[in-house]
């Protein structure tokens, strides 16, 4: 029984994470969506907010929980019997990235913890949450990067900070 978990920030989720979400469900039995609750940025959705925002993005995926956590994923996944960090991986600046993560999830978890990194596809490479918000706040047009429900949620939140 292999349970895996994605943690990101998700602010806002994007077209690339949901791919990723989709193929990590496919390869393991189950997977945890970890939205890190990070009381050191201020993000644009609430981690509430994000969270039923992934929910309702992920509804028709069986084999899927969100859930959020603060504080180390080693210990989140330890306590919650997950064995694999899901993460994806667009360009060789994620790989730098996440391979240095990845050796301090290995250290923190006791070699518990082992990080499965998954491609993107060529479409989403260049897709972020920051390009999603900046594009956001000049009110450009969203519908290429985010699913159209989250798109008029972004817009939203950029019309009531005016
Ligand atoms: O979407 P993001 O912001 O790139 O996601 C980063 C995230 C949440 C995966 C990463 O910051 C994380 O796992 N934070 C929890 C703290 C932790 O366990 N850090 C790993 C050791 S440096």
């Amino acid at each position: 029984m292999s349970k895996a978990m994605y943690p990101g920030s998700f602010d806002p989720v994007t077209n690339g994470h949901l791919d990723i979400i989709r193929r990590a469900s496919e390869t393991f039995d189950e997977l945890v969506v970890g939205v890190l609750n990070n009381k050191q940025k201020s993000p644009l959705f609430s981690v509430e907010e994000r969270v039923k925002i992934l929910k309702e993005a992920t509804k028709d995926i069986p084999n899927i929980t969100v859930v959020s956590f603060s504080g180390l994923m080693a210990d989140y996944a330890k306590e919650n019997g997950i064995t694999v960090s899901v993460k994806g991986l667009r360009c060789s600046a994620d790989f730098d990235a996440e391979l240095v993560q990845s050796q301090y999830n290995h250290l923190l978890s006791a070699g518990h913890l082992e990080t499965v990194c998954f491609f993107t596809r060529p479409e989403y490479s260049f897709i972020s949450s920051s390009g999603v918000r900046e594009v956001a706040t000049f009110g450009g047009d969203l519908t290429p990067y985010v699913p159209d429900f989250v798109a008029e949620l972004v817009h939203e939140k950029y019309k009531n900070k005016k």
